[in-house]
This record gives C-alpha cells, sequence and structure tokens, in this order.
C-alpha cells in the first residue's frame, strides 16, 4: 500500500469521526496525520456554520486549526471537553495505544484525560496484536538528569533506550522536555508497564495510552470500522 493510499484511509476514518461531533461542543484536538484531516474536515463544517470550540494537542494543531477558522480555548484552565479525536500509533486488541511519534504526547493525554469521550483514529496497519515491536515506546523525560532516567528505564523493561534526535540535537517538546524512545519487543502488560514506569523520577509522562479509547475508528482498504470499548 502506498502512503498516499493510507492517506486516504485515514481521511475516511477522521470524516467519519467528525459525525461525532455535535453543534456547541467543545473538541480535543490531536496531533498528526490522521488527526490534520479531521481538524480540516472540522473547519468545513465551522464555516458552514456549526459552532465549536477546541482545544490543541500541538502547536502545529493550534495553526492549522485557526487557519481553519476553529475557535480555540487552549488557556482555559478548567476544560469541559466533550470529544477528543486523536491518532495513534499502535492500537490492540483491548483499544490500548502507543502514542507520542510525533513527540505531542504530554498534550494528548491531558486532553485524551479530561475529555468525556475520546476516539480515537488509525489506519488499518495500526492495528497490532499486542503493542510494541515495531514501534519503540515514546516517554517524555525531564531533561535534568536524563542519563539516569534513561537507565532506569532500560533497567526496569531490559530493553533498549534511545534519546530522540531531530537535525543532530536531543528532540525538545513543547514542553521543553525529551523523549527517550524505548525498544521493548512486546508489551504484554501496558497497564502495569505504566504504572511501573511512572515510579520512576523524571518521567514526565508515557506514550501508553491504556484503557482511554471510548470509540475506535479504522479507516481499511474495505470501508471505514467504528468500534466502541466500554471504559473499564
Ligand atoms: C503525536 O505525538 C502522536 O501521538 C500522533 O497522534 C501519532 O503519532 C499518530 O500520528 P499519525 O496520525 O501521523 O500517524
Amino acid at each position: 500500500m502506498t502512503s498516499m493510499d493510507l492517506d486516504s484511509l485515514k481521511k475516511a476514518a477522521a470524516v467519519k469521526a467528525v459525525e461525532f461531533v455535535r453543534d456547541g461542543m467543545v473538541i480535543g484536538l490531536g496531533t498528526g496525520s490522521t488527526a490534520k484531516h479531521m481538524v480540516i474536515t472540522l473547519g468545513e463544517k465551522v464555516r458552514a456554520g456549526m459552532k465549536l470550540r477546541a482545544v490543541p494537542t500541538s502547536q502545529e494543531t493550534a495553526m492549522l486549526a485557526k487557519q481553519s477558522g476553529i475557535t480555540l480555548i487552549d488557556t482555559d484552565n478548567r476544560w469541559e471537553i466533550d470529544v477528543a479525536i486523536d491518532g495513534a500509533d499502535q492500537v490492540d486488541p483491548g483499544f490500548n495505544l502507543i502514542k507520542g511519534g510525533g513527540g505531542a504526547l504530554l498534550k494528548e493525554k491531558i486532553v485524551a484525560a479530561s475529555a468525556k469521550q475520546f476516539i480515537v483514529l488509525v489506519d488499518h496497519t495500526k492495528q497490532v496484536p499486542v503493542l510494541g515491536g515495531s514501534f519503540p515506546l515514546p516517554i517524555e523525560v525531564i531533561p535534568f538528569g536524563w542519563g539516569s532516567t534513561a537507565r532506569e528505564i532500560e533497567a526496569l523493561t531490559k530493553s533498549r533506550v534511545v534519546l530522540r534526535e531531530r537535525n543532530g540535537v536531543p528532540f525538545k517538546t513543547e514542553a521543553g522536555n525529551m523523549i527517550v524512545d524505548v525498544h521493548l519487543a512486546r508489551i504484554d502488560q501496558p497497564r502495569e508497564l505504566e504504572i511501573a514506569l511512572n515510579q520512576i523520577p523524571g518521567i514526565v509522562e508515557t506514550g501508553l495510552f491504556v484503557n482511554r479509547t471510548d470509540v475506535l475508528i479504522v479507516g481499511t482498504p474495505q470501508g471505514v470500522q467504528i468500534q466502541h470499548a466500554p471504559r473499564t
């Protein structure tokens, strides 16, 4: 499948997700190439007269939302987000996710956690029997002592931990932190792993989204599939 074909599957999933949006809602806007289609489609709705306000999960998304005519409320300190819609890097059969390929995992998790409904959009290639393997787990860490934090992660996971770089320098998140990518062969117990990682000082947030997805929308060559997951 070419990347153009995959992009049309992402777009089809995004268009379907926007059907969940109702007039007057506050929407959490995800980040990435799939979420981008959702923001553009929402912009079309706004131009057609729909009233929406939104919370962006990155500067990139904020810029696109503004260009699309969507009103942003990113400075509010207490949101009531009706629906958050975002992409993912991997999704397992329990609807647990790896996110953070683009480095926006911290805001993405805050927004997903505070939304009444969290809708996840993927193309079918992101569905995996077990998280891990082909996609490393991103973890946002404080720059102070990051090397020690990485060593602790290595000791816990027995896996290779790589500092993410961009253009030869450490990648900086919007919060001024760093990302390490953890190459885990398989994540059989995502909840337990998330809890254990959160015990390590220096970790700000992990890209594991466990038991957060309410609706999974998958773009496949056979059409768009919608699956509902009860939060347990
Ligand atoms: C951003 O940090 C990520 O969590 C994205 O949501 C994720 O990487 C999916 O991105 P794509 O839709 O571009 O694959």
